[in-house]
């Protein structure tokens, strides 16, 4: 279970030296939560090289144990799971606390409601903060029953039917966590389970599925949507799997080194998944030097070395078409438009609200402490670049990794120090940050928390 420290760490980021060589970022969020979850369904042993092993893939570890899988950590970043069986996971004896983590739970809720056990899932204050109705809704449908406050908020119970119903199930917001729920319950449903996906978001799962040979067919319809068809009650067979690099975190590497004069960082084995990539396209667009080399495919997924230079950006507009693509990585963007020549809209981004924090509003406020002029629209963003002094300011980072981040990254390539007022949700996704970033010369002060 996630063990947060009781009391907030603030953290002061101040301007750094080029950030130069090569690294490597943890092993990619996404599917870290999904090869720990097919592992547990699958027969046999599965080996995970490259697990992510921050707070939030280690609460989805501690479910997995809870429904009876067999979760170990060999060394670091390589596990083991040997799993249950599709249909085999036993009641858990306690609730199932997945902390700060939307993924975990989401998904989760997805596997165990074609099982006909009871879990009652929790986290903490933002996640039991954040709307489940989007996955409870088609696991509704499939017959799951649901015992939730009437805003359908965690804490939350799911009790399932001895048989699940197969749907059609038309993703009504671009939705990869929803998409994988629904085929999640799929797996021991008998017939089946269909999903069209208007938008089509990103595939690990259906990637996943076919490595562990689930009966899975993807086409397009008469209208160009993307439909995924789940044949159930089909056997998952264990496999080794290697996980590649975050872009979601090497995207705020990749931010700092276009950001901070001389710098010239290679980030090594990134998962280069079209549907993850969106930011390096845009920051191309803003003008950024990067390049990808030794393009390969690790474990079924797009993998390459990523060179990254220092670069004068200039604003763009980027289209709402491309968020499913860069969903996570707003924030990064925000800091790299802060710095760029013009304004950058970001339209189409009101999925940003439902985040570990309402987003858009967290980057306008942080900006704005900063000295950026901002525009905050209901689903867009307008960022101003190039103020004379950027930093100064100390920012509220609302439980949520991605801002505390993103924020150390202004203070880096700020002209006055950046304080962020807790620096402890960077354990839920990218633990090693402090360290890697001190590795590159960087440098983090820390400071006394605010008195209450
Ligand atoms: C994720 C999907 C996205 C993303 C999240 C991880 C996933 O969320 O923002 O960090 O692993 O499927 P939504 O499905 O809510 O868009």
């Amino acid at each position: 279970m996630p063990s947060m420290s009781p009391s907030p760490a603030p953290l002061v980021a101040a301007s750094a030296r080029p950030l130069q060589g090569r690294v490597r970022v943890p092993g990619d969020k996404s599917i870290s939560h999904r090869a720990l979850m097919l592992g547990a369904l699958a027969i046999g042993e599965t080996t995970i090289d490259g697990l992510l092993e921050g707070d939030d893939v280690l609460a989805t570890a501690a479910a997995m144990r809870a429904f009876g899988a067999i979760v170990t950590r060999t060394e670091p970043g390589r596990w083991r799971v040997r799993g249950v069986g599709v249909g085999g996971f036993l009641e858990p004896e306690d609730c199932i606390d997945f902390g700060n983590s939307g993924t975990g739970a989401r998904l989760a809720m997805g596997l165990v409601a074609s099982q006909a056990i009871s879990v009652t899932f929790t986290g903490d204050a933002s996640l039991r903060a954040r709307p489940m109705g989007r996955i409870l809704d088609p696991l509704r449908r499939m017959g799951v029953q649901v015992l939730a406050r009437s805003k359908d908020r965690l804490p939350l119970t799911l009790k399932g039917p001895d048989i699940t119903l197969p749907i059609e199930y038309r993703v009504p917001v671009p939705s990869a966590r929803v998409k994988s729920a629904v085929l999640f319950a799929g797996l021991n449903t008998p017939g089946i389970t269909t999903i069209i996906e208007p938008t089509p978001t990103r595939d690990h799962t259906e990637r996943l599925l076919e490595r562990f040979g689930a009966a899975l067919e993807i086409d397009r319809n008469e209208d160009g949507e993307r439909v995924v068809r789940l044949e159930g009650r089909r056997d998952l067979k264990a496999q080794p799997l290697v996980i590649p690099g975050d872009p979601s975190s090497a995207a705020f590497l990749i931010v700092a080194a276009l950001l901070i004069d001389g710098s010239d960082l290679t980030i090594e084995s990134m998962l280069l998944n079209p549907m993850r990539i969106g930011l390096i396209e845009t920051l191309v667009e803003m003008g950024g030097a990067i390049e990808i080399d030794n393009r390969r495919t690790v474990g079924g997924e797009a993998v390459g070395d990523v060179r990254v230079r220092a670069s004068r950006l200039r604003g763009v507009v980027v289209p709402a078409e491309r968020a499913p693509s860069m969903i996570d990585e707003y924030p990064a963007l925000a800091i790299a438009a802060a710095f760029a020549e013009g304004v950058t809209v970001m339209n189409g981004i009101s999925e940003l609200r439902l985040k570990e924090s309402d987003r858009i509003a967290a980057l306008a406020a942080g900006l704005g402490a900063n000295g950026v002029t901002v525009e905050e629209g209901p689903e867009s963003l307008a960022v101003t670049g190039g103020a004379a002094r950027i930093g100064g300011g100390t920012v509220a980072t609302r439980l949520d990794h991605r801002i505390a981040i993103s924020f150390l990254v202004l203070g880096l390539a700020g002209h006055a120090p950046v304080t962020i007022d807790d620096s402890r949700a960077i354990d839920t996704h990218f633990p090693e940050f402090q360290a890697l970033m001190n590795g590159l010369g960087a440098h983090f002060e820390r400071a006394e928390p605010a008195a209450a």
